[in-house]
């Protein structure tokens, strides 16, 4: 089965800049939940714009359902009903009035008729819970509610692929875990999602798949293997998993079956004994 989205052999360079991205292979296989890691730097916005199409490759391709993107008005409208990119600070994203106006503005913009897009916008805002917000100014929102506001817009959308960049950035922590109930809804509902994080201890209890940026190109595999890999993650500049390193040590000292899982968070850890 074709890859719902894939890059093959992709490579990127900003304008007068070196290469940022070269000869990178990247699947987005349908149902996953995909965890893009990489430090600052490493090109993890470059890619996530690549996938959606805000950016072209100046090298190899990019295909939906296994057909290359065109770039042109049909192509990129083909590309963008099935992959939205929620960018990192909401600010950039959103821009309308109110939230309503804004959740609404994408489907509008597809050319569904008003009951469909009403229906989209109701869906959309209930997913993120964020329906009391309705007819609020966006500019008087929470940070925190600015994200909920700016993710229903592509969810909106009903992409097949929603792929947001460090969606946990500037939340607290009940902030992070009421996205991540999101994302579990989302994902329920049958939709593929990818994120884009440094935290590899989020990763880790988050995605079924990882791609990990390194100097020396990228890796992608079960999230498991990958996030329990110490020079792996030391090669890409990141800091180990606690999860995996927790869990070993448990075993090691015989409290944990060789074949149970291990705690994901210290919250687990505490309410294991
Ligand atoms: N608009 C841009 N123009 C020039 N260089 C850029 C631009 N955006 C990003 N870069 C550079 O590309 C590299 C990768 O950046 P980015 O994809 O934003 O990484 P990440 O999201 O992992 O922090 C960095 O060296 C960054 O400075
Ligand atoms: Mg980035």
């Amino acid at each position: 089965m074709n890859p719902l989205v894939e890059l093959a052999g992709a490579g990127y360079a900003y304008e007068d800049g070196p290469s940022v991205l070269a000869g990178v292979d990247f699947a987005i296989a349908e149902g996953r939940a995909l965890v893009l890691l990489g430090r600052n730097g490493s090109g993890k916005t470059t890619l996530m714009r690549l996938l959606s199409g805000g950016l072209r490759p100046g090298s190899g391709s990019l295909r939906l359902d296994g057909t290359a993107v065109s770039y042109d008005r049909a192509g990129l409208t083909r590309l963008r009903t099935a992959v939205q990119l929620v960018v990192q600070d909401p600010d950039d994203q959103l821009f309308a009035a109110s939230v309503e106006q804004d959740v609404s503005f994408g489907p509008m913009n597809l050319g569904l008729p008003a009951g469909e897009v009403r229906a989209r916008v109701d869906s959309a805002l209930a997913a993120l819970d964020i329906t009391a917000l309705r007819d609020r100014p966006t500019h008087l929102l929470s940070y925190g509610q600015r994200k909920r506001a700016a993710i229903a817009g592509a969810v909106a959308m009903a992409p097949r692929v929603l792929i947001l960049d460090e969606p946990t950035a500037g939340l607290d922590p009940d902030g992070q875990e009421r996205l991540l109930d999101v994302l579990a809804g989302l994902r329920a509902a049958g939709t593929t999602v990818v994120m884009a994080t440094h935290d590899v201890d989020l990763a880790v209890r988050w995605a079924d798949e990882a791609a990990v940026l390194t100097p020396s190109g990228i890796r992608t595999g079960p999230a498991h293997a990958l996030l329990s890999d110490p020079r792996l993650l030391s090669a890409a500049g990141l800091r180990q998993a606690w999860s995996p390193a927790v869990t070993s040590l448990l075993r090691a000292h015989a409290l944990l079956d060789p074949l149970a899982p291990g705690p994901k968070t210290p919250e687990a850890l505490a309410a294991w004994q």
